[in-house]
């Protein structure tokens, strides 16, 4: 079995940020069990004045405060050889995903995760330490503490073991390129809304296609951005949406299927309208 990526390293001027929100749930549990590592590193730690002051006004004017170079680099050099790939949490990196979430999974160095304040960091911390910057998404957070937790939380249940039944991150959203099938458990009817026959069958090879039918199908709905492959998406919506006609409004409710949705994009996929072609690549 491939060995995990064990250690974090999360330099903060707020630890019991992340350290508060590590406490709970499967994450937490992980740690606890020796599965993943934490260290916490405070910047305030490699400062030399009273104050402990990690931040000044910028050169050039301008609102807010930056982030020193020298008490970051030090508290970043202190870690030596357990450093490892170093990443700064930032608005202008590359957008996190479940993709990158499963590679840095299956690596073994440790990960180092600086979390800016204030206006940001000196850019020259970056030019010098930093191998790599992720952003959450496309808008300012005031410190980059929740970024490493879903940094952190994303990779850590992907870990060996960590998860109780090996196989519950394939079926996941993401991981095959389309979003999860809906889940239901007791009771079998709730206020009208019935739990799919095909669910209540037992047999494994139906169940099988109609997770497949719905999760081709809510993907085409909902994000698609998501379907790479033109051919094979239309191959599998076609095949898929016939099928998932016939299910019953209370059904197709319970989904969350909108009939008319569905004949919307029947229509869509007969008339080639579902793809931008210049926006999605043929696979
Ligand atoms: C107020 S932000 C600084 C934003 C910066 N002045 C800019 O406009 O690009 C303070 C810190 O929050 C973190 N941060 C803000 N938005 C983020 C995002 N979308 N993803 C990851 N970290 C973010 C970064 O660590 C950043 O240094």
């Amino acid at each position: 079995m491939t060995q995990g990526l064990r250690r974090f390293n999360v330099l903060t001027i707020f630890p019991e940020m992340i350290r508060g929100a590590l406490q709970e749930g499967l994450v937490a549990q992980a740690f606890a069990a020796g599965k993943a590592e934490l260290h916490l590193i405070n910047p305030r730690d490699f400062t030399h004045d009273v104050h402990r002051t990690i931040d000044d006004r910028p050169f050039g004017g301008g609102d807010g405060m930056v982030m020193l170079v020298e008490p970051l680099q030090a508290a970043l050099q202190s870690l030596g050889p357990q450093r490892g790939k170093t990443v700064y949490l930032s608005p202008q990196g590359t957008p996190w995903t479940d993709q990158m979430a499963r590679a840095w999974s299956q690596q073994t160095e440790p990960v180092t995760l600086v979390c800016g304040r204030y206006g940001g960091i000196d850019q020259r911390l970056i030019e010098l330490e930093v191998d790599e910057e992720i952003s959450l998404g496309d808008y300012v957070l005031s410190g980059g503490e929740l970024g490493a937790l879903v940094v952190i939380d994303s990779i850590v249940r992907l870990l060996p073991e960590v998860l109780g039944n090996a196989e519950s991150t394939e079926a996941e959203s993401f991981a095959d390129g389309l979003l999860e099938c809906p889940l239901f458990s007791r009771p079998r009817e709730f206020q009208g809304l019935p739990v799919p026959e095909v669910l209540l069958s037992g047999h494994h090879a139906r169940i099988e296609e109609f997770r497949s039918d719905v999760a081709w199908v809510q993907t085409a709905l909902k994000r698609p951005d998501l379907l790479q492959s033109q051919l094979t998406a239309q191959a599998q919506l076609l095949k898929a949406l016939p099928r998932l006609t016939r299910l019953s409004p209370a059904e197709l409710r319970a989904l969350g299927l909108d009939p008319w949705a569905l004949e919307n994009l029947v229509a869509k996929l007969k008339a080639g309208l579902l793809w931008n072609r210049s926006e999605v690549s043929e696979s």
